[in-house]
C-alpha cells in the first residue's frame, strides 16, 4: 500500500496527513494558530512562521501515531510549496526536505489552490474532473478551468482584495475579532441584509471573469465611520444590531459577487461541473446561494464539508496523482509566495 505524509504550512495553519492511493486518510491533524494572531485582526507573517517552526515536529508525530505508521513504512513526502506567506511556506519545505533527505524518500510539491479543489474529489469519492473550480480563501479568490487534476487552467482572479480577506478586515472594522468569516457569518444570522445598500463590484461587467473586494471593503467602512479617520475594531462602540445589519449587508454583497462570476464561468466554459474550496466556502449563505443557483442552472456542484474548506493536509492527497504519474522533485525545491497562473 502507498502511503504519503502531506504537509501543509501555507498560512497560519500547520497541518499533516497520511493518505493512501486509494485516497483513505489514515491521519490528519490541523493546529490552527488563530489564537495567536486574533488581537491583530489578520495573520501576522513572523508570528505564523515561528508558530510552525515549534508545531510542526509535534503534528507530524501524531498525525504518523493517528496513521499507525512510522517514518519507515512511507513511500513519499508531499508538502505545500505554493502559494502561501514565504516564511510559513519555507518551514514545511524545509520538514519535508528534511524527512526525505533522512528517510531516502521522493518529494512532492503541492499547489496548495489546487488542492483546496481535489478536496472536492475527496469529499465527493468520485472523479470530478474537468470542471470550473473556484477557490475563495484568506488570500485567494480564483476561478480555473480544471481538465485533470494535473492540469489547471487560470480563468481569473481577485484584481485587488481576496473574498476571505475581505470578510476578515470588514470583521475587524466591527470589532467580530479574527477569523471574520465565521464571525459575519454569525453575526449576519441576527442581521437584515438588505439595511446597507453596498456595491457589487464587477458583477454588471458580463465578460470579466474577476472579483474586486477592495471598494467594497471602504464602502463599508464610509457607511460605518463616515470619511474621516475612523474608530475600529474595538475602540468602536458599535450597535449591536447594526453591527449584525452591516455583517449581513455586506456578506450578501460578497455571496453575490462570487456567486454570479462563477455562474458566468460555467456559461464562458461550457462546463456542467463545478468544484468550490477554500476558507469562504464554509459560509453557510454562499453555500445556500452557489447551490441554487447551479441547481436552477443544471449543473453539478461539489463543495467539501467545512473541515475541507478551511486549510487542511488531508486536500494534499492531490499529491497521489502526483505520485502515480511519476512527477517527483528534486530537494531544490524552491517555495513560490505568489500565484503562479
Ligand atoms: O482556505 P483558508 O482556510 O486559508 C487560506 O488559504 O487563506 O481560508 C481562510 C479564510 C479566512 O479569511 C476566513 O475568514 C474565511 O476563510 N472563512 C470564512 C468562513 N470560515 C472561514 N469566510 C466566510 N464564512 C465562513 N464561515
Ligand atoms: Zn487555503
Amino acid at each position: 500500500m502507498t502511503r504519503i505524509l502531506t504537509l501543509e504550512t501555507t498560512c497560519d495553519e500547520t497541518a499533516a496527513a497520511v493518505v493512501t492511493e486509494e485516497l483513505e486518510v489514515l491521519g490528519a491533524v490541523v493546529a490552527s494558530q488563530h489564537e495567536l494572531h486574533t488581537r491583530f485582526g489578520g495573520v501576522v507573517p513572523e508570528i505564523a512562521s515561528r508558530a510552525h517552526v515549534e508545531r510542526i515536529l509535534p503534528v507530524i508525530d501524531e498525525t504518523l501515531q493517528q496513521a499507525g505508521v512510522s517514518l519507515e513504512d512511507l513511500d513519499a513526502v508531499a508538502v505545500a510549496n505554493q502559494p502561501g506567506l514565504a516564511g510559513s511556506l519555507l518551514v514545511g519545505l524545509m520538514a519535508a526536505k528534511s524527512l526525505c533527505l533522512a528517510c531516502d524518500l521522493p518529494l512532492i510539491a503541492i499547489d496548495h489552490l489546487q488542492a483546496h479543489i481535489y478536496a472536492c474529489r475527496l469529499a465527493s469519492g468520485k472523479d470530478v474532473f474537468p470542471c470550473v473550480g473556484l477557490i475563495v480563501s484568506g488570500g485567494h479568490s480564483n476561478i480555473y478551468r480544471c481538465e485533470t487534476p494535473l492540469d489547471f487552467t487560470a480563468l481569473g482572479g481577485t484584481i485587488d482584495d481576496a473574498a476571505g480577506e475581505a470578510f476578515d478586515k470588514v470583521a475587524s472594522m466591527l470589532g467580530l475579532g479574527y477569523p471574520g468569516g465565521p464571525a459575519i457569518g454569525k453575526a449576519a444570522e441576527q442581521g437584515n441584509p438588505t439595511r446597507f445598500r453596498l456595491p457589487r463590484p464587477l458583477v454588471s461587467d458580463s465578460d470579466r471573469l474577476e472579483f474586486s473586494f477592495s471598494g467594497l471593503k471602504t464602502a463599508v467602512r464610509y457607511e460605518l465611520f463616515g470619511t474621516g479617520r475612523p474608530a475600529m475594531g474595538a475602540d468602536a462602540q458599535l450597535d449591536t444590531q447594526l453591527v449584525a445589519d452591516m455583517a449581513a449587508s455586506f456578506q450578501e454583497a460578497v455571496v453575490d459577487c462570487l456567486v454570479s462570476k462563477a455562474m458566468l464561468a460555467m456559461r464562458k466554459t461550457g462546463y456542467q461541473r463545478l468544484c468550490i474550496g477554500g476558507g469562504v466556502a464554509a459560509n453557510t449563505r454562499f453555500r445556500q446561494q452557489v447551490e441554487a443557483a447551479a441547481a436552477e442552472a443544471g449543473y453539478e456542484l461539489h463543495i467539501p464539508p467545512l473541515n475541507l474548506c478551511t486549510d487542511n493536509a488531508v486536500m494534499g492527497a492531490i499529491a497521489v496523482e502526483r505520485f502515480n504519474a511519476g512527477q517527483f522533485e528534486s530537494l531544490d525545491l524552491d517555495i513560490s509566495a505568489g500565484l503562479v497562473r
